[in-house]
């Protein structure tokens, strides 16, 4: 299916200065309206993906078009083109969740390009995760891997050393294939950061840091408009938290941190000590747990920590 964003300005300048600088992309399929009406009857009659709205526009108002949109088709990712005049109205729009971002007036092509294209993966991931398609999950998780270069097959060594450790903290039954799912999951965030950032040789600028912090929330929020458990959305959203509270994104501190990401946080830096990773070879298994048992006092849960040492040995048995 084409990716389709739908513009919507009243003045016929910008409609074609924006048609102009879409015309190298074939894999967008761009429509335009000329008022919030004209947009409304071209939304009913075909899939669009991102609507990209004017605010000043005679008749119906940008942040009413936009609200309406969110009724018609909620899982349309809205964003809101302001004059800097009207930047109070972007952000309120925002906050009430009418729009999802905003970029000003005049536009700088590439910042409005990438603000779309972020929009089209945001939207392809909603629709993936609404699915409720467990393949649908793995493939997902393995596009992460190949953009985050992970080995391959991390997201899933994560979901079964997590589901035996849920296992044997007790945890209902009822929990766990959700577990298996925010486990494989639990990156997915990593879609909206750039692939340059992700894989930046050396240190990271505060911006880009910045930027790949946001994976949680970001990740989170999608599963969540994808109306995802509450499991795999805490397994999205908390898994860096740390045990001491110097984790993010919330910085919360130990049992507020929910059961499902603690077990997670464990077996994602165990996975990732224990296998290749692009820029160093595995380290020893031995090794591995020593590292692991540094962290603890900071990261993680002591009591799960010492749940997991005979599974990780049982890794270790199987090779
Ligand atoms: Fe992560």
């Amino acid at each position: 299916m084409m990716q389709t964003v739908l513009f919507v300005d009243d003045e016929l300048s910008i409609r074609n200065a924006i048609e102009r600088m879409y015309l190298e992309r074939d894999d967008v399929h761009c429509l335009f309206a000329a008022s919030g009406q004209e947009g409304l009857d071209l939304l009913e009659k075909g899939n669009v993906w991102v609507v990209v709205s004017d605010n000043m526009m005679p008749g119906m108002r940008g942040i009413e078009f936009l609200s309406k949109v969110r009724g018609m088709r909620p899982d349309t990712v809205r964003i809101m083109m302001t004059a800097h005049a009207d930047l109070t109205v972007a952000i309120d729009a925002i906050n009430k969740s009418e729009a999802y971002r905003f970029v000003t007036k005049p536009w700088d092509n590439k910042e409005l390009m990438d603000t779309v294209d972020e929009a089209l993966m945001r939207y392809q991931l909603i629709k993936s995760l609404g699915a409720e398609d467990e393949s649908m999950y793995l493939s997902l998780a393995q596009t992460v891997e190949l953009k985050d270069h992970y080995t391959k097959g991390h997201c899933d060594r994560v979901a079964g050393y997590a589901v035996a450790l849920a296992k044997a903290a007790g945890l209902r039954d009822e929990m766990l294939n959700d577990i298996k799912h925010g486990s494989w999951l639990h990156d997915c965030g990593k879609i909206g950061v750039p692939e340059v950032v992700l894989n930046f040789p050396g240190q990271l600028s505060d911006d880009d840091y910045e930027k790949v912090m946001q994976h949680p929330r970001w990740g989170s929020e999608v599963a969540r408009q994808a109306r995802m458990s509450d499991t795999v959305i805490n397994i999205i959203l908390y898994h860096h938290e740390r045990f001491d509270g110097k984790g993010y994104p919330s910085g919360l501190k130990a049992d507020k941190i929910p059961i499902e990401a603690r077990i997670v946080a464990i077996a994602d830096v165990f996975d990732a000590l224990y296998s290749d990773r692009p820029y160093r070879k595995a380290y020893d298994f031995d090794r591995a747990i020593e590292i692991l048992q540094e962290m603890t006092e900071t990261h993680f849960d002591q009591c799960l920590m010492g749940l997991f040492l005979p599974i990780a040995e049982e890794v270790r048995a199987n090779g």
